[in-house]
């Protein structure tokens, strides 16, 4: 964190090393984990050292550089073959979020094209990889900008819910849904963020409203079920949440209880809004159902620390994400505009994105 002006910044590039803020530990300890490994990276990506799709995006990035470093070679041939193993491996950590894959893409084939040596390609993936970071950033305060032309004019203070932590945490900084949210807060539009707690990981509780509380922005905390109670009672003026992958439909996968979200937002007539940057749009899948869904250890729902809470014998379904079609979502809030889900196979086709 920036001390001066408590900007987050979860992935830092230091002393020939990735200073990665340890996010399972967050808001009980803020310490940072470094990392010079590619191997190392791909456990702080799995474990959730790291997480939130732009930011193991960026994380990738700078392990795809890592593993150059780590191949011993002027071969250029031999140099790729390997890269390309160091570029599984970060492929296989988790699944759902799309940045990941688009990350590792985008510095494979910046791999491909530098004609040079092995150590000028070396020195192409890292300035890429810090390209990659300076730009999520950019997108992040653009995304929040766009949103706040989008939100609700009436009343003039809203209050917003959130899902999960799409902020500074998930992002290179300043966040997706909880840019817009800071945008909001910082032109005097908001009067309280409500965040819901997202079992079983609980990022919500912890991650967003920690962030919340860095900057001195009101946050109410709540678990995932009384959202549809808030609504009725007209607490909540509109919800924003981030994403993981959006298909070219427009229907998106986010963390699970997204979709259950989207519905009760639906049913009491509140405006549902997804904030994310446009390369988290996968258009080579036409729905959501090809999107892969993770699925994570059981004992994250059975187990908080070391306390077990259901009976032997009870068996678990632990899907991290779910997908909210697209006939849910009022708009996709990225960095250039907000556009209804119907609309982004039409940007492809114009080349916007
Ligand atoms: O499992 P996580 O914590 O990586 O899931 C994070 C989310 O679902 C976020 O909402 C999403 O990645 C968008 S982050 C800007």
């Amino acid at each position: 964190m920036n001390s001066s002006t408590n900007q987050v910044y979860p992935v830092i590039w230091h002393n020939n090393a990735v200073s990665l803020i340890d996010q399972t530990r967050i808001p009980n300890e803020y310490t940072f984990v470094e990392i010079s490994r590619s191997e190392d990276m791909a456990v702080a990506i799995k474990t959730m050292i790291v997480r939130g799709a732009p930011a193991i995006g960026v994380a990738a990035a700078y392990g795809i550089y890592l593993g150059a470093t780590e191949i011993h070679t002027d071969n250029r041939d031999e140099f790729l073959n390997h890269l390309e193993n160091v570029a599984e491996m970060l492929r296989s950590t988790r699944p759902t979020a799309v940045n990941l894959f688009w990350a590792i893409s985008r510095m494979m084939k910046i791999a491909y094209e530098t004609l040079g040596t092995v150590d000028e390609i070396k020195q192409v993936l890292f300035q890429t990889a810090q390209i990659i970071n300076a730009e999520d950033l950019q997108t992040c305060q653009a995304i929040g900008d766009n949103g706040l032309k989008v939100l609700p004019s009436n009343p003039e203070k809203l209050t917003l819910l959130t899902h999960c932590n799409a902020g500074a945490l998930a992002t290179a900084g300043y966040g997706t849904a909880l840019g817009v949210v800071r945008s909001a807060w910082r032109e005097g539009r908001l009067a309280r963020l409500f965040a819901d707690e997202t079992r079983p990981r609980l990022q919500g509780a912890k991650l967003t409203a920690w962030e919340c509380v860095q900057e001195g922005i009101p946050v109410t905390v709540i678990t995932d079920n009384m959202a549809a109670h808030c609504m009725k009672r007209g607490l909540i003026h509109a919800v924003v949440v981030g994403a993981d992958r959006i298909a070219a439909n427009g229907d998106t996968a986010n963390k699970i209880g997204t979709y259950s979200l989207a519905l009760v937002s639906k049913a009491h007539n509140i405006p549902f809004f997804v904030a994310a940057p446009l390369s988290t749009i996968d258009f080579s899948l036409s729905d959501g159902d090809q999107i892969p869904i993770e699925e994570r250890d059981p004992a994250e729902i059975y187990q908080v620390g070391d306390t077990i809470l259901t009976p032997s014998g009870a068996e678990f379904y632990n899907p991290a994400f779910d997908v909210t079609p697209a006939e849910f979502i009022t708009g996709i809030i990225t960095e250039k505009g907000t556009f209804a889900p119907g609309e982004l196979r039409r940007l492809q086709e114009k080349q916007v994105v």
